[in-house]
């Protein structure tokens, strides 16, 4: 069936509910370049203002999957279920680096297409780059042997997956229409989709560092993706109040990854998180009986080792060096200048503003203002402080690693007016906050 890309425009514009014939219509040309820029930019627009009922919003999903590969696994006699985890995006969220290889030691497949960061948020693709030798875009046989052999492999968004997604959201992203649910959920789903899953867990995060930063929007957001996606999905409601775990910065955080996975530390935040999302994808898999269960499973991979394991190899499969565990010093970049930034009053941390401290790591060129710009993997923060610790004069809030005297002069500057100090003790704010399934 033929349409006039305008007049599909119109229906949405005027408020009328589009068919999936319409939808698959305008979807395919702006795969194949029949939709001007123009085009999506008002079809965009015209949902922000009408939205989309839920059978708009399973047939523009699916539409947008549809424009590309959909990964097959059936020929490659996988033992075991195909499960991935999608993040909204957070500052310090490493989440993922250690996910993958905690699920695929409990014998579950982790083929994770990951991105890059996005305005404050850091991007898992810019940790993994942070390897020296990582490829994040190896061919489609390598990509697939390593999900068999090894269990994960966390790579780039191709050039087939979702490819209706890639022009739409370019076009959103300077269109002032990235903001809208049924856009966010089709835009999300498709690339999840794309990889033949069996199961996903959504991270949908609230709170300062968040793009949801209001608890009700990330509700409406998890809701939306529960309803809308083809296979098993829960969603998680998590707290982006505060920066999770210890680091903010690309080679930094794949340091931490390092310490977590081999046992040398554990923030409370980044295990609690970790532990949620991995317990949650073992009970989709069936892999426990219940969520307590998988809990112990992934302690238990964690404790013996073989989560560390899965995840040396998968670098290793990938071009990374054999050696990073025994010797990431070897290879992540440090930066020159490593200093203290000390408070101006005793007390209580109460608050962050997650966002700016995000901005932060990405003013110290630890990440893109433009899509073009190259990043500097040393820098960011480290030993960054939570919300209830007590605050003392000599006690450092945070470390932070730049390259330039004047950068770290800066950030210190700019991290005291982020960080709020109360005389009171205060609770950290909880961690899980709603789960949706
Ligand atoms: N991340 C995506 O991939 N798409 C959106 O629309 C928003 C965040």
């Amino acid at each position: 069936m033929t349409f006039l890309n305008q007049e599909i425009i119109k229906n949405k514009r005027d408020g009328k509910v589009l068919s999936q014939a319409e939808i698959d219509f305008f979807i395919q040309g702006i795969a194949n370049n029949t939709v001007s820029e123009g085009q999506i930019a008002a079809f965009a627009m015209a949902v922000f203002f009408q939205g989309m009922n839920a059978q708009e919003r399973i047939d523009f999903t699916q539409s947008m999957v549809n424009s590309g590969d959909v990964m097959d696994w059936s020929d490659m006699n996988l033992n075991g279920p195909i499960l991935d985890k999608h993040s909204t995006g957070g500052v310090g969220d490493k989440i993922s680096l250690m996910l993958a290889p905690i699920v695929a030691a409990c014998g579950g497949y982790v083929p994770m297409i990951s991105g890059r960061g996005l305005g404050h948020t850091g991007g898992t693709l810019d940790k993994f780059d942070a390897i020296p030798g990582y490829n994040a875009t190896p061919d489609n046989t390598l990509f697939r042997q390593t999900v068999k052999n090894i269990g994960c492999a966390i790579i780039g968004q191709t050039d087939n997956l979702a490819p209706a997604d890639k022009r739409f959201y370019a076009t959103r992203d300077i269109t002032a229409t990235v903001d809208c649910i049924p856009l966010i959920t089709a835009s999300i789903l498709s690339k999840k989709l794309a990889e033949g899953l069996d199961g996903l867990v959504m991270d949908v995060k609230t709170g300062s560092g968040a793009f949801m930063e209001n608890l009700d929007d990330a509700k409406e957001l998890a809701q939306a993706i529960v309803d809308v996606s083809s296979v098993k999905t829960t969603a998680i409601i998590t707290d982006m109040s505060q920066v999770i775990g210890y680091s903010a910065g690309n080679a930094l955080e794949v340091a931490e990854t390092i310490d977590y996975l081999t046992g040398k530390t554990q923030e409370p935040i980044l295990h609690e998180l970790v532990e949620t999302l991995c317990a949650q994808m073992l009970v989709q898999g069936r892999f426990v009986k219940d969520f307590d269960a998988g809990i112990a499973k992934v302690n238990a991979v964690l404790a013996n080792g073989k989560a560390a394991e899965v995840f040396a190899k998968m670098v290793s499969a990938l071009g990374g060096p054999n050696d990073l565990m025994e010797n990431p010093d070897k290879y992540l970049a440090k930066a020159n200048i490593i200093q203290p930034i000390y408070p101006l009053q005793t007390g209580y941390i109460a608050e962050m503003n997650t966002r700016m401290i995000g901005m932060g790591v990405v003013e110290l060129g630890g990440g893109r203002r433009m899509v073009t710009d190259a990043i500097d993997y040393s820098v960011g923060f480290s030993q960054f402080c939570h919300i209830g610790d007590k605050v003392e004069l000599d006690k450092p809030l945070a470390f932070v690693h730049a390259n330039t005297q004047e950068q770290a002069d800066k950030t210190k500057k700019n991290l005291l007016k982020y960080i709020n100090v109360s005389e009171q003790p205060l609770l950290s704010p909880k961690v899980i906050k709603v789960i949706v399934s």
